[in-house]
């Protein structure tokens, strides 16, 4: 099996944690860097984060690099209300010791990005700046955000394209191959507890992502009443190499950045009523049982 080459541009996040430690437990992944993003909490929160994950997993030799600080056009937006002042809250991961390194995100991506994967889990500004700023494409783009009839931040929206919808707008529009997995699905594969207490007995990294989950949990079950937590970026993720955990659909996807009400509506033409082409392969069905059963097995395998 020739592992394949990822890029991971996330927001760490409690589920952008998790998508990276799956991206580490799987021997189908051959992680080339972790780029980071302002999004579920600032730049600094985030890239710290990032580096604490690596680090606990003993994984310095991944390098990290960071990004965009601030969406393209709108005001800064941190998720601290999902994932805490820190970003991780819940757990006691050790404060990074290591650094980014000195490059910026997208001479990081644009240097590395040619025959990549790259897993795109937080608002879309850097990859929206590689694509101004580069020639250099990536082989495909999985990304977590959007949906066809749910919001998170808003009723029409979710997060990660509602922080930064120009940036989305201009990735959508960029002619490329792009498979959009957004909270229609990602919101029907709960890890519930007794899936965490799997991984609270199942050694120390299992047992930190319980605790992430333990916080995490209380928005999932407060909002919306849900017995457990979705780790959505986590689905982004595992789809890249498990394409068979999801089912897609290739639709026309236009992102609303004009009306206040709608803003970041991933605007998907089901029913294929515009005529317009379709530029994205849209996530519509999961196998949520596959999913989450690979999730704990192999971070309870860490
Ligand atoms: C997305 O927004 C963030 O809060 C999560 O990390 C995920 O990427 C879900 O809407
Ligand atoms: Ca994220």
């Amino acid at each position: 099996m020739t592992p394949i080459p990822i890029l991971l541009d996330c927001d760490p996040g409690h589920d952008d944690a998790i998508a990276l430690l799956l991206a580490l437990a799987s021997p189908e992944v051959e992680l080339r860097g972790v780029t980071t993003v302002a999004g579920n909490q600032t730049l600094e929160k985030t890239t710290a984060n990032a580096l604490r994950v690596l680090e606990l997993m003993g994984r310095e030799d991944v390098e990290v690099a960071a990004g965009a600080d601030r969406p393209l056009v709108r005001e800064p937006f941190v998720a601290a209300y999902v994932h805490g002042e820190t970003g991780l809250d819940g757990s006691d991961l050790r404060p990074a010791r290591g650094a980014p390194v000195a490059q910026h995100a997208v001479d990081f991506l644009a240097e590395r990005v040619a025959g990549i994967t790259l897993v795109a889990t937080g608002p879309l500004t850097n990859v929206a700046l590689l694509l101004a700023r580069h020639e250099e494409r990536p082989e495909r783009i999985v990304l977590m955000g959007g949906a066809i009839a749910e919001g998170n931040v808003t009723p029409a929206a979710e997060f990660n394209v509602w922080a930064d919808p120009e940036a989305a707008k201009r990735v959508f529009a960029g002619g490329l191959d792009l498979t959009m997995v957004g909270l229609d699905v990602t919101h029907k594969a709960l890890v519930r507890a007794e899936h965490k207490e799997r991984l609270r007995a199942a050694g120390r990294v299992g047992r930190t992502v319980a605790e992430l989950l333990d916080f995490y949990d209380r928005f999932h079950r407060e909002v919306y009443g849900f017995d457990g937590s979705p780790i959505h970026d986590a689905v982004a993720l595992a789809y890249a190499f498990r394409p068979d955990l999801l089912e897609t659909r290739e639709l026309n996807v236009e992102v609303d950045t004009t009306s206040d009400l709608c803003r970041g509506r991933t605007v998907v033409d089901v029913w294929r009523r515009t005529g317009r082409e379709a530029n994205a392969r849209v996530a519509v069905g999961i196998n949520s049982s596959a999913f989450v059963e690979l999730l704990v097995e192999r971070i309870g395998s860490l």
